[in-house]
């Protein structure tokens, strides 16, 4: 069977479902649509289906529109997951956050491959993308194979090759970065390497699937912990006066054996934050306290709190009155629209319950609501900037491209600036926190 399929493969015959059409999916659809591969798209958000059907893509505000290879695209996303019967090959691309106790939920991903129980048979090849702790794609698999009626790399195949989507980078781009793949069988993995052979420079077969699970979790728990260290770096530097940012201009200068990272407000969007817990989860199952994950990982979401009390401190030592806010930037990080997890949102949180007035600008994100609906705001017009930064207190929380951080200075009394922004500024109303 698989010679049926790597033959369509090869003739771009093959047909494609993706399961969850968001900042994986999307752009995953994309990319075979470009290699004029057919996709079938399954989504679970009705908004996200109209704009797709309106040419909207809603990743990068991008309109797709114009592109042909979008048009037919259009027609091809749907809620229903019977349309899956007719495509060959299912790749799997939903969420993997934490429940409410912090522990790793894969709970919308079992559901997903129950309903696919009733619509995948024998000859389908299913591929999960998902960030997942190790074991958890077999663990996966054997839910869907409830009734022992495939064997895998017989009449079923499946791989893993996990994600590697960083959006708003315009320099790592998916032609340029290498995709890991690794299926249950040889066979699997000669699949995965020639599907995505079509849409990725280089793919990398991994030993095994673990191996490539854990992979993931080893490139997302490596910026983790050199975040946390670069945070911790700003606290100490802050301590003895020195600005990190000077601190790390220097250190970089060295052309062996460093790479920079960059302190900030903390960490966010649906990597970084999650994917170090996953570990440290799966090792205490194991009775095993994995100290260095877990104090990075804490370490960063501890930062928004200190950013906050720094200004708090500042404001009540310099007997500033205002209660305004103007905070620039509040998607995770920059030249991306992703709120999720966003430490700029947990520092509005925390002014907003001490009653000051937050307003927002964010070039990516239009509007932004809070589950408790204690904020409900439009991003601010560039135009009516200068009105609210008058009085206001700026923070910068997001360091995007695209915003004139010059602009923003002229005329703004006091600016709190958590990403560096202005580290080439001379001026002392900056605060570099
Ligand atoms: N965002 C990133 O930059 C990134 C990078 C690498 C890996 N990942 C991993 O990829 C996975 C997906 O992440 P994402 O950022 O694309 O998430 P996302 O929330 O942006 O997208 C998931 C999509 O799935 C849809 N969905 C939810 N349940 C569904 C269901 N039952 N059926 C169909 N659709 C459903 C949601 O509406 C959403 O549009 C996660 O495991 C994440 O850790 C994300």
């Amino acid at each position: 069977m698989s010679k049926s399929i790597l033959s369509k493969i090869k003739n771009k015959k093959i047909k494609v479902g993706i399961i969850g059409l968001g900042y994986v999916g999307l752009p995953l659809a994309i990319r075979f649509l470009k290699q004029k591969v057919n996709v079938q798209g399954v989504e679970i958000t009705s908004e996200k289906i109209n704009l797709i059907k309106k040419g909207i893509c809603y990743i990068e505000n991008k309109n797709f529109l114009n592109n042909s290879y979008f048009d037919k695209f259009k027609k091809n996303v749907t809620n229903d997951y019977s349309c899956l019967k007719q495509q060959d090959i299912i790749i799997i691309c939903l969420p993997t956050p934490l429940n409410k106790s912090k522990k790793p939920d894969i709970s919308i991903i079992k559901k997903s491959v129950i309903k696919l129980r009733k619509i995948l048979n024998q000859n389908h090849v299913l591929i999960l993308e998902s960030t997942v702790y190790p074991g958890a794609t077999l663990e996966i698999f054997k839910l869907f194979n409830n009734k022992n009626k495939y064997t895998l790399g017989r009449n079923f195949h499946l791989i893993f090759s996990p994600e590697r989507e960083n959006p708003g980078d315009k320099l790592f781009t998916y032609d340029k970065t290498p995709k890991v793949v690794s299926g249950y069988s040889k066979e699997c993995s000669k699949i995965a390497y020639n599907l995505y052979s079509l849409i990725a420079k280089k793919v990398f077969i991994a030993k095994s699937i673990k191996v490539a699970e854990m992979s993931k979790l080893l490139e997302n728990t490596y910026r983790s912990v050199n975040i946390g260290l670069v945070n911790e770096f700003k606290i100490i530097s802050d301590k003895l006066g020195i600005n990190v940012w000077d601190v790390i201009e220097a250190a970089k200068t060295k052309n062996f054996g460093f790479r920079p990272f960059h302190p900030g407000p903390g960490v966010g969007g649906h990597c970084i934050p999650i994917d170090p817990i996953y570990l440290t989860w799966l090792m205490k199952k194991k009775k095993y306290n994995s100290k260095l994950i877990e104090t990075s990982s804490k370490l960063n979401s501890s930062m928004s709190e200190w950013v906050y009390r720094k200004i708090i401190k500042y404001l009540k030592k310099n007997r500033i009155s205002s209660k305004k806010i103007l905070v620039v930037g509040i998607s995770y990080k920059k030249n991306t629209s992703d709120t999720r997890e966003s430490p700029s949102i947990e520092i509005i949180k925390k002014f907003l319950f001490k009653k000051y007035r937050v307003e927002f600008y964010d070039p990516y994100v239009k509007k932004f609501e809070l589950e408790n609906k204690l904020f409900n705001k439009r991003s601010i017009s560039l135009s009516s900037l200068k009105k609210y930064k008058k009085k206001s207190i700026v923070i910068v929380g997001t360091d995007h491209s695209n915003v004139n951080y010059k602009k923003i200075h002229a005329g703004s009394e006091l600016i709190f600036d958590t990403r560096g922004v202005y580290r080439n500024f001379k001026t002392n109303n900056i605060i570099y926190i």
